[in-house]
């Protein structure tokens, strides 16, 4: 029994071989490469102690997927595959849904094809949008997005949902992610940007660094208690293994589910600061600068359906979180590079 991980070698992907090794599966991994540096599985490798099948295919190439299909048994597939970028998907939306959407369908084809059924699939928060008050549920309404990246997601789990109703034997997790952060507590893996980061950990991190000068905090007039924007982070190890548990669910039940991963709690930007500050011993000078469109004030979850369906809740707390991710940016100040 083998589980394909698509995207294997990106960010949340090599934490999650990780677990997923340690849980006793095998795995097989495809990536294309193009957010990832093949360093990351070999240090996977390293970490487990184990060997694995990687292959360098594009979710959107059908003849290469059947290929890796036709040489392994696969029952379930965890399917990181995609592009994230929000501010790129407002300059390139027909990248996204080719990539994205576009992938996702030739996957599940293939998939159906080849008699794998079962998907974990990796959405975001992004699908609750504007409109909801935190803390965010799943049964509450979705759609209401803000950009071409999050239309991506929502469009796939729209088009999963109508892939398990079409044939009972699907099944389907569509994981709403909250904000991972944080890296493997030996430093040896986490998150690589490209250029200048957009997310906040790895603008924090650079700048502990001495990589970039200064953070901006995107509004201070938010209805918040400080003011600043509200996030429920999230430890990436933990996050890698909700997939774990998700995998366990998708192999004992049919049908589809929308499951959120967070820990409940939400941290505001200067708390993450703060906390970043202490357990890392630098100082990351701050200046106050205007809201970034699209963003929310306050945006954390509901983790209660996790823990009833899967078993599954946040062991780690947001000194860990931050711990992790300045151990991985001072051991390894370039990255993967
Ligand atoms: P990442 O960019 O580090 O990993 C994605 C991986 O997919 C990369 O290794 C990339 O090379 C690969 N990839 C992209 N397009 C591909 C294609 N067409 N064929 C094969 N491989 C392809 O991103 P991540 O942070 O690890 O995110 C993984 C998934 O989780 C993505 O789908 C992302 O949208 C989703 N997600 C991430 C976050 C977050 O904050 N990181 C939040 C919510 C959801
Ligand atoms: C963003 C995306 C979301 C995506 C998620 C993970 C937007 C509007 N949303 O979420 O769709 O799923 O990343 O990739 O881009 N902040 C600063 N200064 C910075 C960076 C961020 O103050 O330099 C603040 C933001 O205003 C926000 C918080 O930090 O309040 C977290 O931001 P970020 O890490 O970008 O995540 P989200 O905006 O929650």
């Amino acid at each position: 029994m083998a589980i394909l991980i698509t995207g294997g070698c990106g960010y949340i992907g090599s934490h999650t071989c990780i677990e997923m090794l340690d849980a006793g599966y095998d795995i097989v991994v495809i990536d294309n490469y193009y957010n990832s540096n093949p360093e990351a599985l070999k240090r996977v490798k390293e970490l487990s102690g184990k060997d694995f099948p990687f292959y360098e295919c594009d979710i959107r190439d059908a003849d290469g997927l059947r290929r890796v299909f036709s040489a392994h048994k696969i029952d379930a597939v965890i399917h990181f595959a995609g592009l994230k970028a929000v501010g790129e998907s407002v300059a390139q939306p027909l990248t996204y849904f080719d990539n994205n959407v576009s992938g996702t369908v030739v996957l599940c084809g293939v998939m159906a094809e080849m008699g794998c059924k079962r998907m974990i699939f990796s959405s975001s928060a992004t699908v609750y949008g504007t409109g909801n008050p935190s803390p965010l549920k799943e049964d509450m309404p979705t759609g209401a997005v803000t950009n071409p990246y999050g239309r991506t997601k929502f469009m796939i789990e729209g088009i999963l949902s109508d892939l398990c109703t079409s044939d009972p034997e699907w099944s389907v997790v569509l994981l709403r992610y909250f904000n991972p952060i944080g890296a493997h507590e030996s430093g040896r893996i986490g998150e690589d940007p490209n250029g200048i980061p957009n997310n906040l950990m790895p603008y924090i991190s650079q700048v502990a660094i001495g990589k970039l000068q200064q953070l901006s905090v995107f509004g201070d007039d938010y209805n918040t208690p400080d003011g600043t924007g509200v996030r429920d982070y999230i430890h990436v190890v933990d996050l890698a293994k909700g997939h774990v548990c998700a995998v366990d669910y998708a192999i004992k039940h049919t049908g589809v589910e929308a499951i959120n991963l967070g820990t409940g709690v939400g941290y505001s930007v200067l708390d993450l600061v703060n906390a970043f500050r202490t357990v890392s011993g630098v100082e990351v000078p701050y200046r106050i600068a205007p809201r970034r469109p699209g963003d929310v004030d306050t945006c954390y979850s509901d983790p209660a359906k996790a823990a009833r369906l899967l078993g599954w809740k946040a062991e780690k707390n947001v000194e860990d979180m931050c711990r992790d991710s300045w151990r991985w940016q001072s051991q390894n100040p370039q990255g993967y590079k």
